[in-house]
């Protein structure tokens, strides 16, 4: 898609950080932002698995022969690495302009009495510790040049609580009153914070919901026409390339079909 040349304009040089870029939107967004500004843009591309990272660095940079991309291993749960591998950049990449917090995931569907230790505390420490602690690091390169875009991955599950999905909701619930606290405590500032809240977007996030039951996992999306990745892609790199003025606050995402969480319609 294209943005216009005003957008390309606003992006150009700009490093752009990106956790949970291996798969799904983090990965549509990294391919969105260098389609956006034709290459002139410097990716940190993050997420444990290191050679899907490597791959779409590959595919990029075949694209774009002046992109730059520096990829990195980094699992967010563990909060005490984050600061260490932020110190770690080289000075090319140092500067960060923008922060996609998008590494996440919902660990099933159990009911409260039901939920293993293991899943809670995964959903908690990624969505949730994590990225506050990717927050609160970059937060400090932000500050000192007074500008900087942190977008940060909710769901309709932090609107619209459902059956199963306490956990998952809390954590997502957790990111839209950070992400509104931030913003107001940054009034004062040219840092802006986004909020996007996807309804069903078709990636591995159901694969990873269900541990790997891919038949389960389909079945979230039959008989509908889901959101796709780059679909929220297209939305943050809208939101990041806008002007200084003006900041996106936060943005409800469905299907055309989908009006809440188990609102959809279905054609079976
Ligand atoms: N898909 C949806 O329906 C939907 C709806 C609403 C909101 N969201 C939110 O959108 C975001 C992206 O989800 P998606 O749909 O793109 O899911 P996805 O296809 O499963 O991708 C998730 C990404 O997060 C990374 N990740 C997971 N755990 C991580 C960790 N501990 N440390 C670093 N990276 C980690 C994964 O990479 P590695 O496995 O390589 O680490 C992967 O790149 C999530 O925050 C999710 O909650 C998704």
């Amino acid at each position: 898609m294209s943005y216009g040349p005003k957008a390309a304009e606003r992006l150009a040089n700009k490093i752009i950080l990106i956790t949970g870029a291996s798969a799904g939107i983090g990965e549509a967004t990294a391919k969105e932002f260098a389609a956006a500004a034709d290459g002139n843009v410097k990716l940190i591309l993050t997420a444990r698995r290191e050679d899907k990272l490597d791959e779409l660095s590959q595919e990029l940079k075949k694209t774009y022969p002046n992109i730059q991309i520096y990829t990195v291993g980094l699992d967010v749960s563990k909060t005490e690495t984050i600061a260490p591998f932020l110190d770690s950049l080289p000075e090319d990449f140092a500067d960060i302009d923008v922060l996609i917090n998008n590494a996440g995931k919902a660990m099933g569907l159990d009911k409260v009495g039901e939920i293993l230790d293991e899943d809670i505390n995964a959903m908690f420490q990624t969505n949730v510790l994590g990225l506050i602690a990717m927050t609160q690091h970059v937060l400090k390169i932000f500050k000192k040049k007074n500008s900087g875009d942190i977008v940060n991955l909710g769901s309709i599950a932090g609107r619209d609580p459902y059956p199963g999905g306490s956990i998952y909701c809390a954590t997502k619930s957790a990111v839209k009153f950070f992400s509104h606290s931030l913003r107001k405590e940054l009034i004062d500032t040219k840092i802006r914070v986004f909020e996007v809240d996807p309804g069903n977007v078709e990636t591995e996030f159901s694969n990873v919901r269900f541990k790997g039951d891919l038949e389960r996992a389909k079945k979230v999306y039959e008989g509908t026409e889901p959101l796709y990745a780059p679909d929220i892609a297209e939305i943050i790199v809208f939101g990041c390339s806008r002007k200084q003025n003006t900041v996106i606050a936060e943005t409800l995402v469905f299907s055309t079909n989908q009006a809440g969480p188990f609102h959809i319609h279905r054609n079976t």
